[in-house]
């Protein structure tokens, strides 16, 4: 294993085929997981899954990692920055930690942290872009505490749970990042 960035309680690295197993595809049909995320909504198959990470993995226009938690070096979750833009500088953010006993610890707003520092740093990007949904209550404040700001809302753009959700674009430049 080769970590890719360093953390205090996580580290990253490269998502590999192998880590799509059974506890990975769990992530992806538990409700309460992807309340605020695309998938979910139909159900997700470990071949599905497996082309997925295949396809991004060989994308030169993704950088999708592995969340690790350093104690037990258990795969809890991803992070990927995708949809570079390199003329412009800006590319897109999304997160999840699969592993709800992981919520509520910082490992959230510690990954976020990492990943953009590489971008900025590493990448030369100038701007990072994310979409979240108005009723992902944490992952906003996780956002927010980073510096994004909101860009703009689609209203009542998603259909979730018996009701019409905003989706908000938040943006944050190097020189907002907290
Ligand atoms: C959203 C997500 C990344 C947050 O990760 P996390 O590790 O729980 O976040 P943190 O522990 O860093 O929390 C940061 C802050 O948000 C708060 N927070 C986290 N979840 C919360 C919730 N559901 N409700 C209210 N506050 C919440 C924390 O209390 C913390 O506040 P503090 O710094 O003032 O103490 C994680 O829950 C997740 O991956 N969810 C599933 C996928 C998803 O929704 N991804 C985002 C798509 S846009």
């Amino acid at each position: 294993m080769i970590k890719f960035l360093d953390g205090n309680q996580i580290y990253l690295r490269a998502i590999e085929l192998s880590d799509v197993n059974e506890n990975y595809l769990k992530w992806l049909n538990e409700p309460e997981v992807t309340t605020g995320l695309v998938s979910g909504t139909f159900p997700t198959t470990l071949a599905s899954l497996q082309n997925y990470v295949e396809q991004k993995t060989t994308d030169k226009n993704t950088v999708m990692l592995a969340i690790c938690d350093k104690e037990s070096n258990k795969h809890i979750g991803n992070i990927k920055l995708d949809n570079f833009d390199w003329v412009s500088g800006t590319c897109e953010l999304g997160v999840l930690i699969g592993e709800k006993d992981f919520w509520g610890k910082g490992i959230g707003s510690e990954v976020c942290k990492l990943t953009i520092k590489y971008a900025f740093e590493q990448l030369n990007i100038r701007k990072i872009l994310l979409a979240v949904y108005a009723h992902n209550i944490g992952a906003i404040k996780v956002y927010e505490k980073l510096g994004f700001v909101n860009e703009g809302t689609l209203r009542q753009h998603i259909w979730s749970n018996g009701a019409y959700i905003d989706k908000h674009y938040m943006g944050l430049f190097a020189s907002e990042f907290k």
